[in-house]
């Protein structure tokens, strides 16, 4: 019997290759470092019944046309605005992610990231490398607060919840802001639902755990931005486009607010020209809040199970696009 074709569009740990080779013929693109160019992910897909994918591979109806044979998208991450969903639904292309096994890695380096910008970790950095630290001085690095204040979450879903979890260790009030409200978690974290606007106003710290779509897209605007206190720190660990980064950098440079810290930008990898490089008061993260060793080969793992079921008439652990096992029964 012919095993499904499968393209993986990176290297990924061998106890997910182990997965994918036990019941599929695999080819990868095996440079770690950078993803297959265009026109070879184009061809790399004409015969593939799989594609495991990375962030980094646009899945549209260009490719969707170049792939007649395809019947599953396992995304490596947990967001899949690289993915044409209803281009694949409408082709009866099963989609999935890699939800729950990065929630606690993410709302970990979320904090690493808040902590960073409060107290200016990177600065300090900087500043011993540079041999130019000359004392202990009263005013030298002055940060934010962190304990006591408050947290504003933009999106309490999985991630945004692990985030608010880890508030409570530091005695802070959380707000949340969130397409419906979640009782159960207000009553686990002593979350208050609020607008986003008023949200904006109150918090000392914004994290956004919202996945990017349509709706999202720049829901951090001049004029949103524009409500933070100029203390305020912004923390971004879901996708730069969320934000708008022309309006941010303006933000930071004329102190509307304090401080931001970054692991995701509207154009990835950053350009060598974008003024965030040119801004102390930002932290600037490569898109590594998921990277853990364990967290990104259970990541691998999840999206090898999801390609492998489809290909092999199972059900997979975590669809994006139920719809479609449903009516190929
Ligand atoms: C990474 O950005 C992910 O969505 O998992």
């Amino acid at each position: 019997m012919t095993r499904p074709r499968v393209y993986v569009s990176r290297p990924l740990p061998p106890s997910a290759m182990e997965i994918l080779h036990a019941h599929c013929d695999v080819r990868v693109w095996d440079h770690e470092d950078t993803p297959p160019p265009r026109p070879v992910l184009l061809e790399a897909v004409r015969d593939a019944e799989g594609l495991v994918c990375l962030v980094t591979e646009r899945v549209d109806e260009e490719l969707l046309r170049h792939a007649p044979r395809l019947r599953v998208v396992a995304n490596v991450a947990v967001g899949y605005d690289n993915i044409d969903v209803a281009a694949c639904t409408r082709r009866a292309i099963v989609v999935t992610n890699t939800p729950d096994v990065l929630t606690e890695a993410t709302a970990d380096f979320a904090w690493a990231l808040l902590l960073a910008a409060a107290r200016r970790v990177v600065e300090g950095d900087r500043l011993v490398r540079s041999g130019q630290w000359r004392s202990w001085g009263l005013g030298l690095l002055l940060g934010q607060d962190v304990h006591g204040r408050t947290l504003g979450i933009v999106g309490l879903g999985r991630i945004g919840a692990a985030v608010a979890r880890r508030a409570r260790g530091f005695g802070m009030r959380v707000l949340y802001t969130n397409p419906r409200r979640r009782p159960e978690l207000e009553a686990e974290l002593g979350a208050e639902y609020v607008e986003l606007e008023a949200l904006l106003v109150r918090s000392d710290f914004v994290s956004l755990h919202v996945p990017l779509t349509p709706q999202t897209r720049h829901l951090l605007n001049r004029e949103r931005l524009r409500l933070m206190k100029p203390t305020a720190i912004l923390v971004n660990t879901a996708r730069g486009a969320v934000v708008d980064e022309e309006a941010l950098v303006e933000a930071l440079r004329e102190r509307w607010i304090w401080a931001a810290a970054l692991d995701v930008y509207e154009r990835e990898p950053l350009p060598p020209d974008s003024p965030l490089l040119q801004l102390d008061n930002v932290v600037l993260a490569p898109h590594v809040g998921s990277a853990t060793h364990t967290t990104r080969t259970r990541m691998a793992e999840l999206a090898a199970e999801n390609c492998v079921a489809v290909l092999t008439g199972r059900t997979p652990p975590t669809p994006v696009n139920p719809e479609v096992l449903r009516t190929s029964r």
